[in-house]
């Protein structure tokens, strides 16, 4: 630690004593970010500013360079004498730079800093660095550098979308009235039943193996539903927002191990519309919320990565979203032409590219699918007791490029049915607790999960699911 801070100082003074110092005198010097600066309101001011090298473009009388600190895709341009012969101010280097703001000639940009100190604060060899100056990498490529690739424009604009975003769908809810519920990581149940558990045990020598921490089996949560239910039995609406993890041995462009789930639960529902409502307005409020909040950033995915995406996302606002049932669904697969590598027949689990289909046939918008045969559906989904064809009251959202990007459902709140279901599967002392919920003040109620990584492949036209998370788990890669 010390050594660096000690190396640092010594090319810091370097580079100051290289570079022409202009009317360097006493004065406040207001720290400004990037973004702050730009907006043009401290013209005149003495600033200083800290980011990374985004350009470097020497000409005769002057020297002009970029830095960014990911407050804003846009960087700001510093102007500094010709006679800064500088090789450490490379592209990707750490810089501190004092000087005037002032007005830009230039059309491209409103305000330039005239520098008058700069310093190097870290170097960055440019040989090594594996982005270079001016290209535009794929998403690909820059996903082989887990640890560097938030130096790109497109993963810092990335990053900023998807903090917007979990701001939108917080604010959301709020201004719905629902109450936050920090559901918990570490859990005992397996919600939706499907075996994708992680177990989690300590390691270390002072662990016993044959024993379990907890005393009993734990597991990191696949779904925060079946806490969010427990909650339903005291609050009229309550949500959750967080990681999610499931063993799924999966390699595919819409699954990882660790994702992030928003979960709703709605407490006195009448029928399955009182969830379809709120996932689709959530959806809206929230992609409206980006499209304003993070313009240019979004901008830079529907132009350079995802050309023509704007245009759909117009299109899925615009319309109300169809709904149609599993069995309707099934019927316009057995029509189609294409060919598809799956079954479907009445009782398939629909995959990838059924639901890929069904969403072009309905015009290329999200579409809700309901009504799923009862057998396909986990414990908790409510019997819709209707025949010949079996069905619960279930719900998934499908959407363009992704497939599934909710499912929900209204859950059984009907003691002797779902004591029937849980003795039929064997689980009813693991879910005495569960029937508890509904023995007590027990309401109609239902919810669904909306998988964030899949909503924001949705509305950037992200093609990979790895794409959009800072950190990718899935199966054999645990990176960083
Ligand atoms: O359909 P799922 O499995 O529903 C549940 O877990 C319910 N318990 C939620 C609830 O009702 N509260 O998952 C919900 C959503 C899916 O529609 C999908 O978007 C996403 O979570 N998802 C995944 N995203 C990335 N990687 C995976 N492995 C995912 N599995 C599900």
């Amino acid at each position: 630690m010390f050594q660096t801070a000690a190396k640092t100082l010594s090319v810091a003074s370097s580079v100051s004593r290289a570079i022409s110092v202009r009317h360097y005198c006493k004065k406040t010097t207001r720290k400004l970010r990037i973004s702050e600066a730009l907006l043009g309101s401290e013209l005149g001011a003495n600033v200083k500013v800290q980011g990374w090298v985004r350009s470097v473009r020497p000409q005769k009388t002057n020297l002009f360079f970029h830095v960014n600190d990911g407050s804003c895709l846009q960087s700001l341009q510093i102007v500094a004498g010709s006679d800064l012969d500088e090789p450490l101010l490379t592209f990707g280097s750490a810089v501190e730079v004092t000087g005037i703001l002032k007005k830009s000639p230039h059309q491209k940009q409103p305000v330039e800093l005239e520098a008058e100190q700069i310093h190097i604060i870290g170097e960055c060899n440019p040989v090594d660095f594996p982005f270079k100056i001016k290209e535009r990498h794929s998403l690909e490529y820059i996903r082989q550098f887990p640890h560097l690739r938030c130096r790109t424009n497109a993963f810092s604009s990335l990053l900023r979308i998807r903090s917007e975003a979990t701001t939108a769908i917080h604010s959301y809810f709020k201004k719905n009235g629902f109450v936050q519920i920090h559901t918990p990581i570490i859990t005992s149940n397996d919600c939706e039943g499907a075996g994708e558990l992680f177990q989690v045990e300590p390691s270390g020598p002072d662990y016993d193996e044959n024993e379990n921490f907890f005393s009993v089996p734990a597991f990191l949560s696949v779904s925060g539903q079946l806490h969010l239910e427990v909650m339903s039995g005291a609050f009229s609406g309550v949500y959750t927002f967080g990681p999610t993890f499931r063993a799924e041995n999966s390699q595919s462009r819409r699954h990882l191990a660790e994702f992030y789930m928003v979960e709703a639960e709605v407490s006195f529902t009448q029928s399955i519309e009182d969830l379809t409502k709120v996932m689709e307005d959530m959806f809206r409020s929230s992609t409206e919320h980006v499209l304003a909040h993070c313009a240019e950033d979004v901008n830079l995915f529907h132009k350079h990565v995802t050309p023509g995406h704007r245009d759909m996302v117009d299109a899925m606002l615009k319309r109300r979203f169809p709904v149609i049932t599993y069995s309707e669904a099934v019927d316009i697969l057995n029509r189609s032409s294409q060919e598809f590598a799956f079954p479907t027949d009445w009782g398939c689990d629909l995959q990838t590219e059924h639901e890929k289909y069904l969403v072009k046939h309905c015009g290329n918008i999200p579409v809700f699918v309901t009504d799923y045969p009862y057998d396909l559906k986990p414990f908790y989904a409510r019997d819709n007791q209707d025949s010949p064809e079996h069905t619960a009251a279930a719900v998934d959202l499908l959407v363009p490029g992704v497939g599934e990007l909710c499912g929900g459902s209204l859950r059984e709140e009907r003691l002797d049915l779902l004591r029937a279901r849980l003795e039929e599967a064997g689980l009813e002392d693991t879910y005495s607790w569960y029937l508890d919920l509904r023995r007590f003040g027990s309401v109609p109620h239902g919810g669904f999960g909306l998988g964030f990584e899949r909503y924001l492949q949705c509305i950037l036209g992200v093609d990979n699911i790895k794409d959009v998370i800072p950190f990718p788990r899935f199966s054999h890669s645990c990176l960083l």
